[in-house]
């Protein structure tokens, strides 16, 4: 009877990795374990670049903007363009000269990001790799004539731990392949057939991207897309299916409800804990996600913001996604390369609290402001993020629950730290009164809070 019972076993464990594990529907789609790497990363940079970055004036919705008649981009074209100009003539100019995937590289690693999103194709259609359903309409062949998504996937990885993530919009605004769908209301698939999906496909067996960041539903339904059946082959038999992370934008009504981790909306705050894990996509410059030559410098969010958000969406069990916008040329402007680079410095100092945390019981505390917490279980540790440092010298924790002779509090880069217990319960922590060069980081400040409740 043993034996018949132990041939069974090793019968379904054999089936159990032969068989198609996900099934095409979101059911079994949804039921995947994320990957554990994602939550852990904490941190990814978006980079949005195209045939946009070209004029780089007011978003990378150029084409649409402009196709749509909004007086702005009008007038933008009136002044600085001959009268029979289209888009099309943007992409000669998309010339990528200085465009060097070390530098770049440099740049991610330095910020403390574990992971990129590169545009390899947004809503204009232009792919940022030769791909083979794009004739004539990707960087191969026009503009740069050269491969950036391999240039880039290939540097990262000889030069970085980052993993590589790719964007890709399903829809097309003006394929004419997409249009015929679209006109008869998504009832033939000459798009997704023809492009879409062989897109994907190629994108995936080319590049193998760890995250794949879907976008552009173009108000279809995913049974138009396949993406459950695509999603299906993503997770059972590509060559990332172990490590592969997707997104919610699979179609019409799938953001915020089914594929891998929640995007819900751009910019997506939403200030308490999830149970399900989510992202916050958000752009340096508030205005655009694309390049903008005309931002002002009230239009980019400062340090201190970027800290905090950073700090937010961690506390709330999301991943910030954080999005600059190249050049037409290929550099990072020097505003972007900052920011990068003092987030990455603050996270020399304070990453214990961010990287491989989890969110605590509390996001933040209920009465004094601007403190949030994570936490790490296993380590009997939770951190308190101060986005300010208090003028009286001291600061009340109204949620950790201290414990004399066994709690003790450090401040991240500085050292340990005096406090004492308060009523009705908490802890006051004694800060040092510290000169700007003792200052361990000049914009949040973390205490490491261990052997509390
Ligand atoms: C397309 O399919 C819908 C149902 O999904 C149906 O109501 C409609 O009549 C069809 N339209 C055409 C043009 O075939
Ligand atoms: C949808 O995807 C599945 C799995 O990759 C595939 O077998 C099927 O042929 C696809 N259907 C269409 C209509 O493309
Ligand atoms: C996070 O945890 C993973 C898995 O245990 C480990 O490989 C990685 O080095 C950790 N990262 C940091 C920054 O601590
Ligand atoms: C923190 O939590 C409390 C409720 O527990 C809330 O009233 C407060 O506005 C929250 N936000 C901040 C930034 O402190």
């Amino acid at each position: 009877m043993a034996s018949v019972e132990f041939c069974l076993s090793v019968f379904l464990l054999i089936l159990g990795h032969c068989a198609a594990k996900y099934e095409p529907t979101w059911d079994s789609i949804d039921s995947r374990p994320l990957p554990p790497w994602f939550d852990q990363a904490k941190f990814g940079i978006f980079i949005h670049w195209g045939i946009f970055s070209v004029p780089s004036f007011g978003s990378e919705w150029f084409w649409n903007y402009w196709h749509d008649k909004r007086p702005e981009y009008v007038d933008f074209m009136k002044r600085n363009y001959p009268p029979d100009f289209t888009y099309q003539d943007f992409a000669p100019h998309f010339t990528a000269e200085f465009f060097d995937p070390k530098e770049w590289t440099d740049i991610f690693s330095a910020s403390g990001a574990k992971y990129i999103v590169l545009t390899t194709k947004h809503h204009e259609g232009f792919t940022l790799w030769g791909s083979k359903n794009s004739w004539n309409w990707n960087a191969v062949d026009v503009g740069p004539k050269r491969d950036l998504v391999s240039e880039l996937s290939d540097t990262l990885r000889k030069n970085s731990d980052l993993r590589l993530g790719l964007y890709h919009s399903l829809f097309e605004w003006y394929n004419p392949l997409f249009l015929l769908d679209k006109a008869n209301y998504y009832n033939t698939s000459y798009f997704p057939s023809s492009k879409t999906l062989p897109e994907l496909y190629e994108l995936v067996m080319k590049y193998k991207p760890e995250v794949l960041w879907s976008d552009g539903d173009g108000d279809a339904p995913d049974k138009y897309w396949n993406s459950t059946g695509f999603l299906a082959w993503l997770y059972n038999d590509s060559p990332v299916r172990d490590t592969v992370v997707t997104n919610d934008r699979w179609g019409f009504g799938s953001i915020c409800k089914h594929g891998g981790y929640y995007t819900c909306s751009d910019r997506y705050q939403p200030g308490h804990l999830l149970k399900h894990k989510w992202e916050n996509c958000m752009t340096i410059d508030t205005k655009s996600w694309g390049y903008r030559r005309n931002a002002a410098l009230k239009d980019y969010l400062s340090t201190q913001q970027l800290l905090s958000t950073l700090v937010e969406t961690v506390s709330c069990g999301g991943n910030l996604l954080m999005n600059i916008g190249p050049t037409h040329d290929g550099r990072i402007s020097p505003i972007f390369e900052e920011r990068l680079r003092q987030v990455g410095q603050w996270l020399k100092v304070n990453g214990e609290g961010i990287y491989n945390s989890s969110a605590w019981r509390a996001q933040n505390d209920s009465v004094t402001p601007n403190i949030w917490y994570t936490c790490k279980p296993q380590e009997k540790t939770v951190f308190a993020f101060l986005l300010q440092w208090p003028d009286s010298g001291s600061v009340i924790l109204t949620e950790p629950v201290p414990t004399e002779g066994q709690t003790k509090v450090e401040l991240l880069g500085y050292g340990a730290l005096k406090w004492e217990s308060v009523k009705p319960s908490g802890l006051k922590v004694l800060l040092p009164s510290l000169t700007l060069n003792q200052m361990p980081c000049l914009w949040a400040w973390t205490l490491k809070i261990t052997g509390a409740a």
